[in-house]
């Protein structure tokens, strides 16, 4: 196992309840979990978790333990557990302030201290792999919103990281780079067998490529499953707020009305089983 969670609660300082009540997580290793939830859930602060911000940097009362690749998070620094888990937050304007693309994917690299041709290498890979090459003297403020979170991936990639958390990285896209991220983050997760954490309100695309799911709510993770599993849940996603797919909603009324028996299905299946329908 790759990250274990084990009876994890935690409370903010200053704040009176418990923001994560009691978690246990298993993420192995190639693994593509997706975290939905509505807002206040706890995501971000599970995500926080992961590379030891919280509790190192953000503090307040901490139970049970988060391991990571065997380190207990609590006895380990943020620094050597970010080597291991690059963390991409929702606004890619917060985590970019070098003058140019490729100084800002080296920027993490010579502190950790490599030589020049391992620093190059790194740089040339993360940029290829996150196709922005080209664009190495660009000033990351005029790219695309798209290019800028591809930007702040490849500047987390750089550091070889097994796991990558991505805390709603699409959110402030548009169109197509939202598209341009999901699809970097499958290619990452599919070809680089990096192991993807996704916080993501894209329904369509957790069902279509997550390996597993859970679902939050007040702190606890109150599904869990592969996605075909946790979007049968038609009725509890709604309750909690969240966007279930077009194909899951109509599949669940089909479901509801006995003539279909599945509701988690993604857009081509349900075509697909509408047209056997048909034909009978
Ligand atoms: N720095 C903080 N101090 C106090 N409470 C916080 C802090 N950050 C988040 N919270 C609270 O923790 C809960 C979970 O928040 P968060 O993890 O940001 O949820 P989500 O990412 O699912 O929207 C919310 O009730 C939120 O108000
Ligand atoms: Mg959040």
């Amino acid at each position: 196992m790759l990250i274990r969670v084990e009876d994890l609660s935690f409370r903010y300082s200053r704040a009176k309840d418990y923001s994560l009540k009691n978690i246990n997580l298993k993420v192995r290793k190639g693994e593509f979990l997706g975290i939905l939830g509505a807002s206040g859930s706890g995501k971000s602060t599970l995500c926080l978790t992961f590379n030891g911000i919280i509790p190192h940097s953000i503090k307040g009362e901490f139970r049970g333990d988060v391991y990571v690749k065997g380190y207990n998070t609590k006895e380990t620094s943020v620094a050597k557990l970010s080597t291991i888990v690059g963390l991409v937050l929702q606004n890619p304007d917060s985590q970019l302030f070098n003058m140019t693309v490729e100084e800002e994917v080296a920027f993490g690299l010579e502190n950790l201290g490599l030589d020049p041709e391992e620093i190059r290498r790194r740089m040339k890979w993360a940029l290829r792999i996150t196709g922005l090459e080209g664009l190495e003297n660009e000033f990351p403020p005029n790219l695309s919103g798209g290019q800028k979170q591809r930007l702040a991936i490849a500047s987390v990639l750089a550091m070889k990281p097994e796991i990558l958390v991505l805390d709603e990285p699409t959110s402030q896209l548009d169109p197509l780079g939202k598209e341009q991220v999901l699809s970097l983050v499958t290619l990452l997760n599919k070809e680089q067998g990096i192991t993807i954490i996704l916080v993501e309100h894209n329904t369509e695309y957790l069902l279509s490529f997550a390996d597993r799911v859970i679902v939050l709510d007040k702190g606890e993770i109150i599904l869990e499953g592969k996605p075909k599993q946790v979007f049968e849940e038609v009725d509890v996603l709604v309750r909690l707020g969240i966007r279930v797919p077009a194909s899951v909603r109509i599949a669940h009324e089909f479901k509801k009305r006995g003539i279909l028996e599945k509701a988690a299905l993604n857009e081509k299946e349900l075509i697909n089983r509408l047209k056997t329908l048909i034909k009978i």
